[in-house]
């Protein structure tokens, strides 16, 4: 049986000999007794395994280590809190060793030595509170849109357009980097043709540009996958791959797009804490105590919506608390965006129509000509987690940016083309989904909400 279908229901009432398989978590030994913490991940909760040294004559169950993964038979009966339930052990099988170097010990390791040590953390309670909690979030996610009629849509991890036009994109080769350094001069247009593609291509900052394709086929759709970007922030809420949730709506304008965004985050957060709510107890008692108080509160109240322009005015009544000032055309940092959600509105909240120099190009250009509609959405602890837009629909307007921009259309053959056939008013967002789960776990670090995190110098396992 799974520890899971013991704690469920009447467990008590189980009659007979029950086996569990799983690893031994912490071995306390008396005179007379010993208590074994035995956790098989399929809930939080790890069972007690109790016997006696009259049981235990051969000192089979004594020898048992930390680590040790082993199967176990025996009966249930009432722990000694009323909702535990504790194993009478009966009989042990050894099925995996562990040896005394083991480096998870019962006590309390720093999250910089879990870190470090990567591969094993997943055992650890802090860290199954973490992976269950990002199992249920994705889950959430599927169900919202699913449940809405969204398509969900692969788009391409290869691709050969750089969406956001940041240019911190990883490049996909397979030439031999030597040989194109020392090589001829060959422009770099030239090198890439001998390339695997017979063209530049890089891992995808996003899908949107393809999402856009499917939204014009299928009305509303979303990604959810894998997404790289080569920035160099080394910071708590930054990572070169991450996952993104982004969904592209025909018809849809800014307003829309933010009640989806808002509807999204609170079925995220609803459906959590009723599905892992020991979970959610376990980050509120030992990560972050205001927690549930917190999530509560954002089911309850309307997110903020101020416009980027009133916001700058906001923050420059603050800029001597700030390193980085606040001025009209600045790009918010994350110091700004925390103060906006932290203090002023103590919430989520929309800032809006963002100047268009500090936007990417596909974003519909505003009447006055100088902003875009664009959205980022900011929460309490992270700052920016989500961004998006409603999308430039008009060939010749889009055309133009590109043109403003530097890029090339040719490189954006297709995209500008749905503007031609049938184009129509749409609009999206972007998720970064680790984020969402720092926000929901209170969890500050995103290299601890990744399974097996890759930042600046680290691509660990
Ligand atoms: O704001 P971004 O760059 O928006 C886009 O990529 C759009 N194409 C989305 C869309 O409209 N379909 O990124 C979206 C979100 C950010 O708000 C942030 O939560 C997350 O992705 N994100 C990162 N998360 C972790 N590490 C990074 N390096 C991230 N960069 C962005
Ligand atoms: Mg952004």
């Amino acid at each position: 049986m799974k520890i899971k279908e013991l704690f469920s229901g009447q467990a008590t009432q189980i009659e007979g000999e029950v086996t569990v398989r799983g690893w031994i978590r912490n071995h306390r030994k008396q005179k007379n007794m010993g208590f074994i913490e035995l956790y098989d991940g399929s809930c939080f909760k790890s069972l007690q395994l109790v016997y006696t040294a009259e049981q235990d004559a051969d000192g089979k169950l004594k020898g048992l280590r930390n680590g040790a993964c082993i199967e176990v038979t025996g009966i249930v009966q009432p722990g000694f809190q009323k909702e535990l339930i504790e194993l009478n052990v009966k009989d042990v099988l050894l099925l995996g060793d562990c040896t005394e170097d083991y480096p998870l010990q019962p006590k309390r390791h720093s999250i910089e030595f879990l870190r470090e040590n990567a591969y094993l953390r997943p055992r650890t309670r802090l860290f199954q509170a973490v992976f269950r909690v990002r199992s249920v979030a994705a889950q959430a996610i599927h169900t919202y849109f699913t449940e809405r009629g969204f398509l969900y849509v692969n788009t391409p991890l290869i691709t050969a357009n750089d969406a956001e036009g940041a240019g911190n994109t990883f490049t996909v080769t397979t030439l031999d980097i030597a040989d194109v350094k020392s090589g001829d001069k060959k422009t770099f247009e030239e090198i890439c043709k001998d390339d695997f593609f017979g063209r530049h291509a890089s891992l995808a900052v996003t899908g949107q540009l393809e999402a856009e394709v499917f939204a014009m086929a299928f009305g509303d759709v979303y990604t959810f996958g894998p997404t790289f970007r080569a920035e160099h922030s080394n910071t708590k809420t930054h990572a070169a791959e991450f996952w993104m949730i982004e969904p592209e709506m025909a018809f849809a304008d800014l307003d829309d797009n933010m009640a989806v965004a808002e509807g999204m985050l609170k079925y995220v957060i609803r459906y959590v804490l009723e599905n892992a709510p020991s979970e959610m107890n376990f980050f509120n008692q030992f990560v972050d105590k205001g927690l549930l108080d917190r999530l509560n509160h954002v089911l309850n109240s309307e997110f903020g919506h101020v416009t980027y322009t009133e916001a700058v005015k906001l923050l420059e009544e603050h800029n001597d608390e700030f390193d980085y000032k606040v001025f009209w055309g600045c790009d918010l940092q994350t110091e700004h965006e925390r103060y906006l959600t932290e203090q002023v509105y103590k919430r989520p909240v929309f800032v809006t129509d963002y100047p268009k120099e500090i936007k990417a190009f596909y974003m519909k250009l505003n009447p006055d000509g100088k902003t875009v509609a664009a959205v980022d959405c900011l929460v309490p602890g992270i700052g920016e987690i989500i961004g998006g837009s409603q999308r430039e629909d008009d060939y010749e307007k889009l055309l133009a940016r590109m043109n403003e921009l530097g890029l090339k259309p040719e490189d954006y053959g297709f995209y500008l083309d749905l503007r031609k056939y049938g184009s129509v008013r749409h609009s999206g967002f972007g998720l970064g989904f680790e984020r969402c789960v720092m926000y929901l776990t209170g969890m500050g670090n995103i290299r601890d909400v990744v399974p097996f995190p890759r930042t600046v110098n680290n691509c660990e396992l």
